[in-house]
């Protein structure tokens, strides 16, 4: 059964209890890092079976559902937040012992904050790579952008997707109104995100946007196919458009966040 949600894989198809997912150049380093999470007993991500006849990877099927757009009144909870909070943190304390080969050949064609990595980071946490099971979130899926980065890196991921940091024009019709200000603090606490980095992720935020606005453009010139799709389909001013909210509510939400 062809899976359709994601929003850049082709061809990810499910077989009775498996996944199959055609390879890239970054999936080695991928597989190293499922099997990390596999070894130290992680729960939240679907296990790696292996490759088929067809050259795909073969991967465990999570049980329940990924939200899809229009998003589910599931999926906007402020339950739902906490439990991806808690989610995205139970996998940064699983990755946290993974030591990746120096070589590893990681997807790093994406934006990125500064400063040192710390762990190896899911680095698209969006609704549609979080599987749901009774409204509970209960694993992230799709690790083909997970690179070395920060902590702070993957909340500010989740937070634009999730809080969301966009303009109401662009979010989900459920998420249109939403205290976008508490429910960052919200997360920020079932994450246990401590002070020093929240006292900075506004400007984290700020300095992502700005890089993923030309990661994306390079993607679409250069990758090209859902890419392309993507940015053709307005992602560079539904960014542009998430930036001026930003600047316009960043005292509100400072305030929330500290
Ligand atoms: N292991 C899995 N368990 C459950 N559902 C999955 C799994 N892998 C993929 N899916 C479903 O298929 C969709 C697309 O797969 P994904 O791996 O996210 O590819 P894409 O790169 O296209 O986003 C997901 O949004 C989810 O609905
Ligand atoms: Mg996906």
């Amino acid at each position: 059964m062809p899976l359709s949600g994601g929003d850049v894989t082709e061809g990810v198809v499910r077989v009775g209890d498996t996944v199959r997912r055609p390879v890239g150049p970054h999936s080695p380093a991928v597989h190293g890092l499922l099997r990390h999470l596999e070894r130290v007993g992680f729960e939240g991500a679907p296990r790696l079976l292996g490759m088929d006849e067809q050259g795909r990877e073969i991967l465990s099927w999570v049980q329940g559902d990924a939200p899809a757009r229009p998003l589910p009144p599931y999926a906007v909870t402020e339950e739902a937040l906490v439990g991806v909070a808690r989610l995205v943190r139970g996998y940064h304390d699983a990755v946290s012992s993974y030591e990746a080969p120096d070589d590893a050949p990681w997807d790093t064609a994406a934006s990125n904050l500064d400063g040192e990595p710390e762990i190896i980071g899911h680095c698209d946490v969006t609704p549609e790579n979080v599987v749901f099971r009774d409204g509970v979130p209960v694993a992230l899926i799709d690790f083909d952008l997970a690179r070395p980065t920060t902590r702070l890196y993957d909340v500010v991921t989740a937070l634009r997707h999730w809080a969301p940091i966009a303009d109401p024009c662009d979010r989900d019709g459920l998420l249109y109104g939403v205290d976008v200000g508490r429910r960052m603090r919200v997360f920020c606490d079932g994450y246990g995100l401590d002070r020093d980095r929240r006292r900075v992720l506004l400007a984290a935020a700020r300095t992502r946007f700005e890089r993923s606005y030309d990661a994306m453009r390079f993607r679409a010139e250069h990758v090209g196919g859902n890419w392309a799709r993507m940015w053709h389909g307005g992602a560079g001013p539904r960014i542009r458009r998430a930036q001026d909210w930003l600047e316009r509510h960043w005292d509100e939400l400072d305030a929330c966040l500290n």
